[in-house]
């Protein structure tokens, strides 16, 4: 058990709801092993007390938190500075307390890529399928045309696949939309390497695929951003198809944020370990 004084510094994760997270198990495992004088903690904020949650960082000097549902958006124009990533993607996931200058970073998207990349995919080049359009899409999207990837979107509701997919042409030509639903739509999958599921279908058991099993061969990668085996995924395994779950990406993005607090290089494969506890 970690020694608390009067000394420990405090960072935390604010959302709602938030008690499922298992990022304060990572966090502190890094900081135990690094020695350093820090403890991680879950606040559950109401939706409505935003504003007085990250005024009281300052009060209070946390010197860090991560962002999660429903706050990723509500959260900016609280902060005192955003990193043009955060800003380009619209959202927010890591805010470092700067000696009372709250800044705010996104590190879902690169988190995302360093997931990828450990598994040996680089997607410079890769034709890669979205699911969804929503903030985790967002963050994904974004990341993948800086890589270099060619990116096509498709959503339940296309209009807001369109709308992502025009705010993101000032970063790169190579996105497009895909509705899933048009009768080409089969010729045009078979020809990426990489599917996404960003979408929340899945987060239940009995959830439908968000994409016709039909659709999914051999040739493709299949990722989750969900952190559980999802129907989608446990489809693809069955047809023989490589899949990612969203662990490395709640990894990755944490191994970032920590990097951004404390200047250090945080111990991965003990931080991983921690997600594995059920
Ligand atoms: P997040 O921050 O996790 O991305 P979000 O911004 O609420 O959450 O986005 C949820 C995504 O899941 C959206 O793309 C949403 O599609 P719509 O834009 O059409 O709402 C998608 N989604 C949610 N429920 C879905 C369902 N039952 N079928 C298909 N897509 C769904």
């Amino acid at each position: 058990m970690k020694k608390i004084d009067a000394n420990t510094d405090i960072y935390c994760i604010l959302g709602y709801p938030v008690r499922h997270s298992k990022s304060p198990m990572m966090h502190n495992k890094a900081f135990e092993i690094l020695g350093i004088n820090a403890c991680y903690v879950a606040f559950e904020i109401r939706p409505g007390d935003l504003g007085d949650a990250i005024k009281s960082m300052k009060a209070l000097g946390i010197k860090g938190a991560n962002i999660t549902i429903p706050f990723k958006e509500d959260v900016i124009p609280l902060l005192d500075s955003i990193s043009d990533e955060a800003r380009d993607i619209g959202a927010v996931n890591t805010i470092k307390n700067d000696d009372g200058i709250l800044r705010g970073f996104n590190t879902d998207g690169v988190g995302f890529v360093a997931s990828l990349k450990e598994n040996l995919i680089n997607p410079k080049g890769l034709k890669v399928l979205v699911l969804g359009a929503g903030g985790a899409s967002r963050a994904i999207v974004y990341s993948l045309i800086k890589e270099g990837a060619h990116v096509y979107i498709s959503n339940r509701t296309m209009q807001k696949a369109i709308l992502l997919c025009n705010q993101m042409r000032q970063f790169s030509t190579s996105i497009q939309t895909l509705d899933i639903n048009d009768i080409t739509a089969k010729d045009t999958i078979s020809d990426v390497s990489l599917i996404v599921n960003t979408t929340s279908l899945g987060l239940k058991p009995d959830d439908p695929l968000p994409i016709p099993a039909t659709y999914l061969g051999k040739q493709h990668i299949v990722c989750d951003i969900i952190y559980k085996k999802t129907p989608l995924l446990k489809e693809a395994s069955r047809l023989g198809i490589k899949t990612i779950d969203g662990s490395g990406m709640l990894l990755h993005q944490g191994v970032i944020a920590f990097e951004i607090w404390t200047g250090l290089q945080p111990p991965v494969e003990e931080m991983r370990k921690q997600l594995e506890v059920v």
